[in-house]
């Protein structure tokens, strides 16, 4: 089964309006970048790109530690950010770097022994201490999670459309026909072409791209102001990613809210964030605009993952040099940097200091990197991560 697909033009990503010049200010990186050289090949630009200056989530030195058998994991060590209307923040970082555990957390879905300290508000109220009927109020209905596995999400033995009325009913009180009526307008929303005859199918009738289309109507039906996408086209191939991102952006606009977006993928999320935090062995390491983030990244990690995708002038396949090694164990992590026994930068410091993240040559870029000036003296940050050979192409 296909589905619809709209390229709507290509919008300026330095539209983005402008942000104070405080390097700690964790709402700053919203301002105006040029455009560089390494935007990733397979994305395009799209969506509004308008952010509002109304703060809907503030997450203030989230850390979340999970005690195991084999120690104290600390999946979350001090994330802080802040979300306003109409924005699109994207979180990535390689898998383990605590991107879920954070989100788990705004949702108030993480088990019960994990330790999780810091601030999280939602319209200013704080969500760690309201009690747990006040949260489970708000989720769905005010801050919505679209999760990885649309099958996990939604239930094999009822129908798409009495999954999605079920989400209308459990929120507010009002006909069942009515419910069935928001639950074919959000179908419709999503771009799946004759929805009132697909509200009865099964969640196994439908294609991969159209459950998580179904997913994204479960989350946007209640008109939600927070919704946290996490990892939503991991498991679908690339030309449907960008239809279902596409589609994201779109109703994400029309319902008015704003979107975490989390991913692995940077090409992910090139065309689609106004702002990019990087997630690093529980860290947030790296945190501007998009462009400047990407065009300039400041934090060797950055560098290296932006290094390991192909850019708008490669072809796919060549000078891909993933970095080298492993994330560090969570348990026992390395003294100072924890990138530094992967990082082509590190210096004696690196190994016994940890970097706090800081300002940087651009306001509202921040970055955690004793050298990150090393960075911003070359044109392309990657390079760090190729051989001599590689570089002299
Ligand atoms: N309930 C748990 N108990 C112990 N460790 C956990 C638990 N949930 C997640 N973790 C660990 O926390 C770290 C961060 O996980 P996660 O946030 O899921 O990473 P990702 O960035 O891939 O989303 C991982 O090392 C993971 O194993
Ligand atoms: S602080 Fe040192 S080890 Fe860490 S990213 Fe910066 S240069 Fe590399
Ligand atoms: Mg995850």
């Amino acid at each position: 089964m296909s589905t619809p697909t709209s390229e709507p033009p290509a919008t300026d990503p330095r539209s983005l309006g402008s942000a104070g010049p405080d390097p700690q200010d964790v709402t700053a990186g919203r301002h105006a970048a040029d455009a560089g050289s390494r935007r990733p090949a397979h994305t395009a630009v799209f969506g509004e790109r308008r952010v509002g200056d109304e703060e809907l989530l503030r997450v203030q030195d989230l850390a979340v530690d999970f005690p195991t058998d084999d120690g104290v994991v600390k999946a979350v060590r001090g994330v802080s950010y802040a979300l306003h209307s109409g924005e699109v923040l994207g979180i990535v970082g390689e898998s383990g770097s605590g991107k879920s555990v954070s989100s788990m957390a705004v949702m108030g879905l993480l088990p019960r022994n994990a330790n999780i300290s810091g601030t999280i508000t939602f319209r200013g109220d704080d969500l760690l201490s309201m009690s747990a009927a006040a949260r489970r109020s708000l989720r769905g209905r005010k801050i919505a999670m679209i999760f990885q596995d649309p099958m996990t999400a939604l239930n094999p033995v009822h129908t798409i459309g009495s999954q999605l009325a079920e989400a209308v009913l459990s929120h507010e009180l009002m006909p069942r026909r009515a419910a069935t009526a928001r639950a074919e307008e959000a179908l419709a929303m999503v771009g799946i072409p004759q929805p009132r005859a697909r509200l009865k199918n099964y969640p196994h009738e439908f294609s991969g791209g159209m459950r998580q289309r179904a997913i994204i109507a479960m989350a946007i039906i209640n008109s939600p102001d927070v919704i946290i996408a996490d990892e939503p086209t991991t498991a679908l191939d690339v030309t449907v990613q960008t239809q279902i991102l596409e589609t994201l952006v779109e109703v994400k606009d029309q319902v008015g809210a704003a979107i975490v977006l989390i991913t692995h993928d940077l090409g992910v999320v090139a065309g689609v964030a106004h702002r990019v935090l990087v997630m690093y062995a529980g860290k947030a390491v790296e945190m501007g605009s998009t462009d400047e983030t990407y065009y300039r990244a400041r934090m060797p990690y950055t560098a290296g993952l932006l290094g390991s995708i192909p850019a708008h002038d490669e072809v796919v396949g060549t000078r891909l040099r993933p970095i080298v090694g492993s994330p560090p164990s969570l348990i026992e992590l390395p003294t100072g940097c924890s990138f530094s026994p992967r990082c082509p930068l590190a210096t004696e410091r690196c190994h016994s200091e940890e970097p706090a993240l800081a300002g940087t040559d651009d306001p509202g870029h921040l970055a955690a990197c004793h050298h990150w000036d090393q960075l911003a003296a070359v044109d392309d940050p990657s390079s760090f991560f190729r051989t001599e050979s590689e570089r002299a192409r």
